[in-house]
């Protein structure tokens, strides 16, 4: 049993990292285009974010998810999922993953694989290259389909993460399920959530997915499956192409109550909530002294204050976030 149990009762065993706030892409539901990203000495360094996410091992996360940003920008980070994947010899680590755009895939996948990495989220909103790179801004799409491929050729399992953008990517659900499927993986749609300001109109791009669900009962038969997963997404069979598709809608299904996860972002503050503010420095801790108890301290004064769930709402008039942290600060 994970030492780190939340004032709901709520086992804390999944580390969502985010090793940089930067990224290649700039998707337009995600960052501006012209972001301004976090100064070099405020970022911690590999040995750091590795003492941390060890310590967090250590006190029962069983699950590490590296996101960013873009995780696979960040520069010598195989030196840090290597050092993480040790904390599979003692069985304290059950799952190392990421959350990817699959820009570096074709470079990192088979040893991804190697060091033990067995999947990973690879977000991906269009099938339809001048839409992909309307959305992504910077995005190279012959690249993530080479990263694609890399991850099929190494074993890897992928998960398709598709925000479903209203006027955008709507008229491709059913092609990007078909897609998904006949490649094997499995594909999840989220609802545009609003964090952080990116000059545009939250309402604009936002897509309840109960009509994204409805649109794909037209062409599949869907069956829901049981809510096995600790996670966000809520997970149906579709019958012809025999293969899972996932619905996260954090807008009109709160899925806050089986939470079992906290977010650390790249300065070293733990966040206990994605759509919360309150957040706990870790930073200072760990640079404060070598003894790993004043930061397991820290942690479980952290933990002690995560919040219910969220309260994210869309407003009506305004661009403004209700959440004023970007995305790519805790890497979703
Ligand atoms: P699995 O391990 O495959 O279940 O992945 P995951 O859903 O935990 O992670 P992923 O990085 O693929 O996240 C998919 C989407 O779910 C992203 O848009 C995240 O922001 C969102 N998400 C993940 N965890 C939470 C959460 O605790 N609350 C909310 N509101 N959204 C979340
Ligand atoms: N709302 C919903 N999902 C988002 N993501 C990034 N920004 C948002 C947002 N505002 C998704 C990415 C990625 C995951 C980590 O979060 O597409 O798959
Ligand atoms: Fe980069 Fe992912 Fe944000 Fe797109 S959604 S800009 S790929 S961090």
């Amino acid at each position: 049993m994970s030492q780190l149990v939340d004032p709901f009762g709520r086992e804390i065993t999944y580390l969502r990292v985010s090793v940089t706030d930067r990224c290649d892409f700039r998707c337009t539901y995600c960052m501006a285009e012209d972001m301004t990203f976090l100064p070099k000495r405020d970022i911690l360094s590999l040995e750091e974010l590795d003492r941390l996410c060890s310590v967090f091992v250590g006190m029962g996360v069983d699950k590490l998810r590296l996101t960013g940003g873009e995780p696979l920008v960040r520069r010598n980070i195989m030196w840090l999922i290597e050092r993480l994947s040790r904390h599979f010899d003692s069985g304290q680590l059950k799952e190392l993953t990421l959350t990817t755009n699959a820009s570096q895939l074709a470079k990192y996948a088979h040893r991804l694989y190697e060091l033990g990495v067995r999947r990973v989220n690879v977000s991906f909103d269009s099938l339809d290259a001048d839409k992909f790179q309307a959305i992504t801004r910077w995005g190279k799409y012959e690249k993530v389909m080479e990263g694609l491929e890399a991850a099929k050729d190494a074993g890897l399992h992928v998960k398709i993460n598709t925000v479903a953008l209203k006027g955008v990517n709507d008229d491709e659900f059913e092609k990007l399920v078909r897609w998904s499927h006949e490649n094997g993986w499995d594909v999840t749609f989220i609802e545009v959530m609003p964090m952080g300001d990116v000059g545009e109109l939250r309402l604009e791009q936002y897509l309840p997915l109960s009509m994204l669900r409805a649109q794909l009962q037209k062409s599949f038969t869907l069956t829901d499956l049981p809510d096995k997963t600790a996670g966000p997404a809520r997970y149906a069979w579709s019958e012809e192409t025999g293969g899972r598709i996932g619905f996260i809608t954090p807008m009109t299904h709160n899925f806050c109550e089986s939470c079992n996860r906290v977010r650390l972002t790249c300065t070293g503050t733990l966040y206990m909530c994605l759509g919360q503010e309150d957040s706990a420095d870790l930073r200072q801790p760990l640079r404060a002294s070598d003894d790993d108890q004043v930061v397991e301290d820290a942690v479980h004064e952290a933990i002690g204050r995560k919040p219910k769930g969220h309260d994210f709402v869309l407003d009506r008039r305004r661009s403004r976030a209700s959440n004023p942290r970007h995305m790519s600060v805790t890497g979703g």
